[in-house]
């Protein structure tokens, strides 16, 4: 399968990257050699969108809810975060990348802001794919985010409550400035959501695959790809 075969290019692919637990007991290998595993999985995926013209990538690194894990695990998944950080830096800024995170910023350490903030001011004027990380993310938190500036503007009479409408309520997302996803995938053979891109999602197309996320692979992204292909989008029209 090649990239010429691609007629129909999603615009937005967002990932749950799902099954490193799994993937590493089942290779009797502790969470964190899963963890790494699919920090390097996520390299190659970020690379092959990229060639193949995707124009808006977002991964879920970590949740909100995630935070809740045994603190060796958050601990190991911060180091690796900085680590990814640190090495891909120079890499995403050759390959025309923009970094963005999305997520609650002030939860993560300040070594990690300060890295995210210098690998996003070194991006920032990339255009070949945006990039959002997920980190810290959860996407009840983020609406809640959104209602309160907008109930701070209304408070203030800045804002006209009349006036806002779904675009003025996407404004305040994290993702502000994004479109919304074409096409979701989920790893590992879970079929949920798991407060990912809620209010975005509304008509994105899902594909869930089957394989723990150690062990997908771009020519597994190029077949979801495919699958988006032979989907018909109605956005409520008549069939
Ligand atoms: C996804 O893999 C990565 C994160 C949530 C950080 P998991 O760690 O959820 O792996 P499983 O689902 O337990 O196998
Ligand atoms: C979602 O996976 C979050 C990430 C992949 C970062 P989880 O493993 O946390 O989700 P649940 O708990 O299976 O719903
Ligand atoms: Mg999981």
């Amino acid at each position: 399968m090649t990239e010429k075969h691609l007629l129909k290019v999603p615009q937005h692919v967002a990932i749950i990257m799902d099954g490193n637990g799994r993937w590493a007991r089942q290779q009797s290998l502790s969470r964190l050699e899963g963890h790494k595993r699919g920090s390097e999985v996520a390299r190659d995926i970020v690379t092959a969108a990229s060639r193949i013209g995707i124009s808006y990538l977002t991964l879920y690194a970590f949740s909100s809810e995630n935070w809740r894990r045994d603190p060796n695990e958050v601990s190991g998944l911060m180091a690796l975060l900085k680590h990814y950080l640190e090495t891909e830096a120079t890499e995403l800024n050759k390959e025309g990348a923009r970094l963005k995170i999305i997520g609650e910023r002030s939860l993560l350490p300040n070594t990690i802001l300060n890295l995210i903030e210098e690998v996003e001011d070194l991006t920032k004027t990339n255009k070949k794919i945006i990039l959002q990380m997920a980190i810290s993310y959860g996407s009840r938190a983020e609406i809640i985010h959104a209602v309160q500036h907008i109930a701070e503007k209304v408070r203030d009479h800045r804002l006209d409550p009349n006036k806002i409408t779904e675009q003025v309520f996407e404004e305040h997302l994290y993702t502000a400035g994004v479109p919304d996803p074409d096409l979701l995938i989920r790893t590992s053979g879970e079929q949920r959501i798991s407060n990912y891109l809620l209010w975005q999602v509304a008509y994105t197309e899902l594909v869930f695959v089957d394989k723990f996320w150690p062990d997908f692979t771009p020519e597994d992204f190029m077949e979801a790809l495919l699958t988006y292909q032979n989907r018909e989008r109605r956005f409520g029209t008549a069939a």
